[in-house]
């Protein structure tokens, strides 16, 4: 059984990777970003009290994310193991999740600040099916369309310049934190983010062992 959670600034790669491991390990990739953007999209009542949060680059309130994970949580596929992209994101979400499930690794991408910000301002996305893509360094085959779906890619909103701030400077005060949770646990796992994709899915595959 493999739960993993896979931790790292905003743009580091964690929704890359994660698409690549969770489909080679047979596991879910829980993004609690493409579900909160999810019920955005769909105007549910959750939806609607995230959206101002996530565009202005803040956390959503706990109370929202545990109970939209909860309920992703509690289906059948994620009963063999799960891994988890972008939660928790602060001590309190760590403890409820304690609360939940026992984890076996943590990996911790790390990235310096210049190519983080490279990432994100060039980053694009599928709405339908999320695979994520990169005007510079990871290009769709035709401009501006999913290559699964043909789905015309839009760029996120909290991917503007005032947006990114905030949530790298929300990063490092309330996420930072669980490096040392986790350390203290025992079970994080260090990698270095930078290089081609291929090159940093090799070091996750030794980090999750
Ligand atoms: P979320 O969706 O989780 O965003 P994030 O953590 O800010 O991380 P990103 O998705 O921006 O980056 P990523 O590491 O996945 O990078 P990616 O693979 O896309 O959260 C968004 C918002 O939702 C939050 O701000 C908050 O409001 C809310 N939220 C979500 N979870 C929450 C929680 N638990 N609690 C409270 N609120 C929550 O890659 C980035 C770019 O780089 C792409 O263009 C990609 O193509 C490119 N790239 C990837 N790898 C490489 C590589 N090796 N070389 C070159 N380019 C690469
Ligand atoms: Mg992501």
């Amino acid at each position: 059984m493999h739960r993993i959670v896979f931790l790292g600034p905003p743009g580091a790669g964690k929704g890359t990777q994660a698409a690549t491991l969770a489909r080679s390990l047979s596991i879910p990739h829980l993004s609690t970003g493409d579900l909160l953007r999810g019920a955005v999209a769909a105007k549910t009542p959750l939806g609607l009290s995230a959206e101002g949060h996530i565009r202005a680059g803040r956390l959503v309130p706990d109370s929202l994310v545990l109970e939209i994970l909860g309920e992703r949580l509690a289906r059948p596929d994620a009963g063999g193991g799960f891994l988890l992209d972008g939660f928790p994101r602060n001590l309190a979400q760590a403890e409820a999740l304690a609360q939940r499930a026992p984890l076996d690794v943590v990996v911790a991408f790390e990235l310096p600040m210049d190519l983080l910000m490279t990432r994100l301002t060039g980053r694009r996305t599928c709405p339908k099916c999320n695979t994520v893509y990169n005007v510079v360094t990871q290009p769709p085959r035709v401009t501006d369309r999913c290559d699964l779906d043909g789905t015309p890619l839009v760029q996120r909103a909290d991917d503007r310049p005032e947006a990114v701030g905030t949530r790298l400077q929300v990063y490092r005060t309330e996420t930072e934190p669980l490096f040392q949770y986790y350390t203290t646990q025992g079970i994080l796992r260090p990698i270095d983010a930078t290089g081609t994709p291929a090159e940093v899915a090799s070091r996750v595959r030794t980090a999750v062992g």
